[in-house]
């Protein structure tokens, strides 16, 4: 038995892990590679999708995925309040406007009538953004319906391995034109930093993978130009040509073999991750005063896994979370808080002027939300520390 400190998310590597990264060390190729486009194929097999184009992080993926959707200066986006940044910011690095619209505390999620009120007071939004918090995908096939006619980039960036409620894996193409996972640490599976877009669109993919390398094409068919040395309409070995503005959001050969490894566990971690959530659930389920959204079994079924929340009413208990998250801390219990509603964080507050009363959603959510230790390297008597030391925590 060990007291190591736990984290709310930590990633797990195996010596496989480890030797699958030294044998591309060891290789020709240490950047973008064979080894990527193999991870690449690997993942759109995965989630059902036919293109996959890995990148450096997720926020890069939401990057070039606005790039691709067509979003510049003046575009209108929609994201939900409750996310990381990076939803939000992606819409601004490509000089769009990101709407911020709320959420429901119980599903941590925009429900579809609020997208569809929010598109019918901004009727020229060209993109909608819906974040699977925590991992779980909520009423996708519905928001589809009521975004219909906008691009939507779904922010999977903690979905990596779960599934729509119609039970088709998310990032297959069915609610959404792109698809964003990330495969930071935390995250079901890791590639240290890193990222993919799927899409079933080869325009969207061209686009996505132009983007990510400094706007480069290099395929023979999308050339415009012609050097002079091309023959007919083959261009030479040599020759490139950028089209567009584009970054370097490449990922390595080194991260992508990491991410190959980790793919084969995918089932195990998140399997693994369910049985906790699952226990945590039941053992939870008795305190006043606390709620434990997507509890269903049925969604514990479908999510990935990323997060576990409980939203407790702090007030009610007559306490803090503060003083809750350092009794656990105490504990050797980490916490988190996921996430500052985005309307708050200054830089957006000050571009969209709006005010906390704007979001009762978000803030009804904010107040109470703390994050859990759950990740796949737990073990049964951790868990029970985390079990016994939260149960302590918020019992009146
Ligand atoms: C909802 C959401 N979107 C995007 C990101 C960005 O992911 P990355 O760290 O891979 O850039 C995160 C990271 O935590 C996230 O939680």
């Amino acid at each position: 038995m060990t007291n190591r400190f736990l984290s709310y998310g930590r990633h797990w590597i195996d010596d496989d892990d480890i030797a699958a990264v030294a044998a591309v060390l060891r290789g020709e190729m240490l950047t973008t590679g064979p080894v990527v486009e193999h991870f690449e194929a690997a993942i759109a097999e995965r989630v059902g999708a036919k293109f996959a184009v890995a990148v450096n992080s997720a926020t890069s993926g939401l990057h070039v995925a606005c790039l691709a959707a067509g979003v510049v200066a003046g575009t209108r986006a929609l994201v939900p309040d409750i996310t990381f940044v990076a939803t939000a910011n992606a819409v601004h690095l490509c000089g769009g406007e990101a709407g911020i619209v709320d959420i429901d505390p119980a599903t941590i999620a925009t429900p579809p009538a609020v997208w569809a009120g929010a598109l019918a007071a901004a009727p020229d939004t060209r993109v909608v953004m819906p974040v699977h918090m925590a991992g779980l995908a909520v009423e996708s096939a519905a928001i589809r319906q009521a975004t219909a006619g906008r691009i939507v980039i779904e922010d999977a960036a903690h979905s990596f391995g779960g599934m729509y409620a119609d039970g088709k894996p998310v990032g297959c193409g069915a609610h959404a034109d792109m698809s964003v996972f990330s495969f930071h640490p935390v995250k079901p599976v890791t590639t240290g930093e890193g990222g993919v877009v799927v899409t079933n669109d080869p325009e969207l993919a061209r686009l996505l993978r132009l983007y990510r390398s400094h706007g480069i094409e290099r395929g023979a068919d999308h050339m415009v130009a012609r050097d002079e040395d091309a023959t007919g309409n083959s261009p030479p070995p040599w020759y490139y040509e950028q089209q567009a503005l584009g970054l370097n959001y490449r990922l390595t050969d080194i991260q992508a073999a990491l991410g190959l490894s980790q793919l084969g566990k995918l089932d195990r971690f998140v399997g693994r991750r369910r049985e906790i959530a699952t226990h945590y659930d039941s053992r939870f389920a008795d305190l006043a005063h606390v709620e434990i959204p997507h509890a269903d079994p049925s969604e514990r079924a479908r999510s990935g896994l990323h997060l576990y929340v409980a939203l407790v009413d702090y007030a009610a208990l007559g306490t803090t979370r503060r003083a809750v998250a350092e009794r656990l801390k105490a504990d050797g219990v980490g916490t988190q808080v996921h996430y500052i509603p985005v309307h708050r964080q200054p830089w957006h507050r000050d571009r969209l002027g709006t005010s906390n009363a704007d979001y009762p959603g978000a803030e009804s959510y904010y107040r109470r939300c703390l994050t859990l230790p759950l990740h796949p390297g737990l073990t049964d008597e951790e868990v029970e520390r985390v079990v016994a030391s939260f149960r302590a925590a918020v019992s009146a």
